[in-house]
């Protein structure tokens, strides 16, 4: 995967690089990468002759201090796909940097991984959803309003890995990497819904809007993100993902609906209620992940 490495800034590469040997010399590759959020680790236990390491225990990673994010790397199969597993990921709003923050993604993106599946918890802003609901991520805003990738790469103008031709001429033509064309690829999220009809597990598909947080959204801030457009709200996703699809990895979000948010009066809201409803459907999560890992 030294091509994905290569389109990484030289003051990243060689820290990436190096969790990269360390990891593929213990066996840890995949076509599908998973990233599990809040009270969503448990799908790590449906994956078959899996190995597992913790994250402190991998050169150049940090730790996460979120309760509930175990914070493992685990390979093996689920329904017969090579999947690596990062349950437990890293938060804007634990104060890391960037390159910090996104190591794991990059690693994981260098094991080989052709789809990542990225799951969240979040607060649920169009007025149809209820906490237990799912939701394929159509599309997201990044509210970091930062640059995720900023100093990361080695040819921040160039095109995504992978682009196609038409966008890659484009591209060259205006002279930088433009927007980022359907994030989030629609054939793949079209795929998931069906394993939902399959499953008989309800699926919405809506907009994810990424705060930094750690707290939860103002009333005032939740009323801007519902008139923007946005159907649920998190804290994480969208800067892994903007890497992902610039490393050449398509992306697939999936949403856990916690809480609503509601700008009417959320309730007083805590890790712990997020983490329990997580809990709640884990399980109904883990089937439909099951049933669409083969179709990936
Ligand atoms: N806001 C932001 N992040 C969240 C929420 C929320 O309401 N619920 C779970 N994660």
């Amino acid at each position: 995967m030294t091509e994905r490495l290569n389109i990484l800034s030289d003051c990243w590469r060689d820290r990436v690089a190096e969790a990269v040997d360390w990891l593929t010399a213990k066996g840890f590759a995949g076509r599908v990468g998973l990233i599990l959020g809040s009270g969503l680790g448990n799908f790590a236990d449906a994956v078959d002759d899996s190995q597992a390491v913790e994250y402190g225990d991998i050169p150049g990673y940090t730790t996460t201090s979120v309760a509930e994010h175990t914070g493992r790397l685990v390979c093996g199969t689920a329904a017969g796909v090579p999947v690596v597993v990062m349950q437990g990921r890293l938060h804007p709003y634990e104060g890391l940097p960037f390159d910090e923050l996104l190591l794991p993604t990059a690693v994981l993106a260098c094991l080989g991984i052709e789809t990542a599946i990225v799951t969240n918890a979040a607060g649920g802003l169009n007025r149809y959803y209820v906490p237990g609901d799912l939701m394929v991520i159509r599309d997201q805003i990044d509210l970091h309003l930062h640059d995720p990738l900023r100093g990361l790469l080695a040819q921040p103008f160039a095109p995504a890995a992978g682009a196609d031709a038409k966008t890659a001429a484009l591209l060259a033509e205006v002279g930088r990497s433009g927007g980022v064309p359907d994030l989030f690829d629609p054939s793949l999220a079209r795929k998931l819904v069906a394993a939902a009809a399959e499953t008989g597990v309800p699926m919405h598909s809506g907009t994810y809007a990424s705060m930094y947080g750690p707290a939860y959204e103002a009333k005032a801030e939740i009323g801007m993100l519902r008139r923007m457009g946005c159907d649920a709200v998190g804290m994480s996703t969208a800067p892994e993902t903007v890497l992902l699809k610039r490393m050449g990895v398509s992306p697939v979000g999936l949403s856990c609906i916690t809480n609503p948010a509601r700008e009417t009066g959320q309730p007083e809201l805590s890790h712990q209620d997020v983490v329990t409803v997580g809990k709640m459907v884990r399980d109904r999560m883990a089937r439909l992940l099951l049933a669409f890992l083969p179709k990936v």
